[in-house]
């Protein structure tokens, strides 16, 4: 229990968040994040472990390059930290050189961030290339959902169709699932809890991929919650004079927001207590093989407040969710009993996180 103008609120322990879809930025962009900064903003929005996706400017394409970023994490990290392989389908020599230190392969079928989008015919070539042992996920909004169900039926690979937002895509899972096909999907914080409404409203903040969606949309994955598995904050900080320069790139920070988010939804009765931890801790664990222990946990104080710029850790200082009224601020958090984070600062130092597959 703490107090709270006058008012005793509740203090609830959750076991350490998992998000397999952020972008630290490093190496390479560490004036937007880098794995210091990017993993104390995980540890503020409760999460303990995070996986790092390779559009790098130089993306993470060849094991010299993997081990690269590894070296710059395992030197900066205060959290759990796993990464994507990528691929541009010239790649395959790489893969058993990978495959035991990475968490899955991350496929962009569409354009975004980085432009690593492959031709979609070398899509099956991949499929057969990638050790089927660790998980495919894909960028793959609406127009590509043909060869992608082509292709998972004749290579059913475990896949993971990364931040669907609208009732076309996510029925395409539900089609997909029905028909017995090795598939998952994930839906970002933004695409719950803003419309295109909201995108006029924020300009280049509210600019990213796949686009915001209209309320129908919105609707649509609330109201088929139990297709979804997880939510992914595809964490994607851009710095402000980026965002308002004349060329916008893509994309939204999102470690900080998206557990208050949803305990605010489940405080407004949108979402069960159990729905909520399958999506940001259960299914991320079991879909991404995340090695987990019971003490690693989350102490969260159940208090209203607003979302503000300042308080955030990310480099990138800003969020599509500022100014809104949230519950859930993360007072302390323990990775394997150790305390990392107390009263908004780590209290270990740079690189005591952990690598992840080898914790
Ligand atoms: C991401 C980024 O900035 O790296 N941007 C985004 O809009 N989501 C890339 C991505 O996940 O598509
Ligand atoms: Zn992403």
């Amino acid at each position: 229990m703490r107090w709270y103008s006058e008012v005793m609120v509740d203090t609830i322990t959750l076991p350490g968040l998992i998000d397999p879809h952020v972008h630290l930025r490093d190496p390479g962009q560490t004036h937007k994040e880098d794995f210091y900064t990017g993993t104390v903003a995980a540890l503020a929005g409760g999460y303990t472990t995070v996986v790092d996706m390779p559009n790098n400017s130089e993306p993470i394409t060849t094991a010299d390059r993997l081990e690269a970023k590894i070296a710059s994490a395992q030197a900066k990290t205060v959290a759990n930290i796993g990464f994507h392989f990528g691929t541009l389908g010239d790649n395959f020599g790489e893969f058993e050189k990978v495959i035991d230190k990475v968490i899955g392969l991350k496929i962009y079928m569409n354009v975004t961030t980085g432009g690593y989008k492959i031709d979609a015919y070398k899509l099956i070539e991949i499929y057969k290339a990638w050790p089927n042992q660790k998980p495919i996920l894909l960028h793959a909004e609406d127009d590509v959902s043909d060869i992608v169900l082509k292709t998972l039926r004749e290579v059913p690979t475990k896949t993971h169709i990364c931040h669907v937002s609208s009732q076309a895509e996510l029925e395409f899972v539900i089609r997909a699932k029905e028909a017995g096909l090795p598939i998952s999907c994930g839906v970002t914080p933004h695409h719950l809890f803003l419309t295109d409404e909201d995108a006029k409203r924020l300009g280049p903040y509210g600019h990213m991929k796949p686009y915001l969606k209209k309320q129908k949309d919105v609707d649509f994955l609330w109201s088929h919650m139990d297709a979804i598995d997880i939510i992914e904050s595809d964490h994607a900080p851009h710095t402000k004079a980026e965002k308002t320069g004349t060329t916008p790139p893509f994309g939204v920070p999102g470690l900080e927001t998206t557990l208050p988010l949803m305990l605010t939804a489940q405080q407004e009765g949108k979402i069960s207590h159990n729905k909520l931890l399958s999506l940001l801790y259960e299914k991320p664990k079991h879909l991404f093989n995340i090695p987990t222990d019971d003490t690693t946990r989350i102490e969260v104080s159940m208090e209203p407040y607003e979302i503000k710029d300042e308080d955030l850790h990310t480099k990138a200082g800003w969020s599509p969710f500022t100014g809104k009224q949230v519950i859930g601020k993360v007072r302390k958090v323990y990775i394997r009993d150790k305390l990392v984070f107390a009263d908004n600062r780590v209290t270990i130092r740079p690189g005591e996180g952990n690598i992840i597959p080898a914790l």
